[in-house]
């Protein structure tokens, strides 16, 4: 048993039983005096269960003299100070490769969704200007499209494999170039002058903050649309806003914002964006999953002193 976890959410109920049933849990999200609970008990939190939306606050990782271990149910670690974990000899997990699939379905289902307009016919149907005004205007094909992901991860390729089969070309920029037949673009600029549609797939944090910026919508064209389900931080987000009012480009599909759940409310105003509310993983099997390698990384530590995921 780790004496004590610290879960800063429940990651799904079944699993948060599990963790309670085997270690000694505190549900950091219910506990209503933090501060007071930080003072009587933070010297004793071993462990802390968090997520990718969650990370872990610096001032709260500041009271937890005895952290061992975080455990994430995620893969992205921007919220994660990972120096300073590595600087106090705290180790790190997340859950990899299980969510690659559904994250890579999410932005195919965005990119089809902002083409086709699947917003607007479905207006179309339901209002019934179907019955009273007769078909609706056409949409865009995404065969013979150039597509340009930005980050070649695990996730960024299963978008990359999943495109090929539409008829679409792929290119990329990223850190560097993989052994892949993609055409890699050294410049993101340059890569979003040749794409059609821009797909965000590389981790957030300060290494992204900001690359799409004017520029680089700019590039991409009144023709253009961007996909995201990377991080809000990757793009200049009032820049999109204004790109996507101005119509200077088509349109986007966005599954994740600046400033979660709060978004910007012009967004909403906005009849080219489709917007879902930072779900790619989100599907119960992939979701149980994650959780029950959470719960799985917690008894290994407990065990044997080790991650089955580590990332520090
Ligand atoms: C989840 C994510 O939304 O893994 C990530 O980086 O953004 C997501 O899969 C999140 O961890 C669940 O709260």
């Amino acid at each position: 048993m780790i004496r004590s976890v610290l879960a800063l959410l429940d990651i799904r109920p079944a699993h948060t039983r599990l963790i309670a049933e085997r270690h000694d849990l505190h549900r950091y999200d219910l506990i209503e005096d933090k501060q007071k609970f930080l003072v009587e008990m933070g010297d004793q939190i071993r462990a802390i269960v968090t997520s990718a939306r969650f990370g872990v606050p610096a001032d709260l990782m500041a009271q937890l003299p005895n952290l061992e271990v975080i455990t994430s149910f995620g893969v992205g670690h921007d919220l994660i100070d990972l120096e300073a974990c590595r600087a106090r000899g705290i180790r790190v997990s997340t859950t990899p490769d299980i969510l690659t699939d559904d994250v890579a379905d999410t932005a195919i289902m965005l990119m089809h969704a902002t083409l086709r307009q699947l917003r607007a016919g479905d207006d179309w149907v339901r209002s019934g200007k179907w019955a009273a005004k007769g078909p609706m205007a056409l949409a865009r094909t995404v065969r013979g499209r150039k597509l340009g992901i930005v980050g070649l991860g695990r996730i960024g390729q299963a978008i990359a494999s999943r495109s090929i089969p539409s008829g679409v070309e792929v290119g990329y920029f990223g850190r560097s170039k993989k052994a892949v037949d993609y055409k890699f673009f050294e410049d993101l600029v340059a890569l979003a002058e040749w794409a059609d549609i821009l797909v965000l797939a590389c981790p957030g944090g300060a290494a992204t903050k900001g690359i799409v910026n004017q520029a680089v919508l700019d590039a991409l064209g009144r023709a253009g649309i961007v996909i995201n389900i990377a991080r809000g931080s990757v793009i200049d987000e009032p820049a999109l806003i204004r790109a996507l009012q101005d119509r200077s480009i088509a349109g986007a599909g966005l599954d994740v914002f600046d400033n979660e759940p709060n978004i910007d409310p012009a967004f909403a105003q906005l009849d080219n964006v489709v917007l879902y509310p930072h779900l790619a993983s989100g599907t119960v099997e992939t979701r149980d999953t994650m959780a029950q390698l959470v719960v799985d990384n917690l008894d290994a530590w407990d065990e044997r002193g080790a991650l089955i995921t580590p990332i520090v």
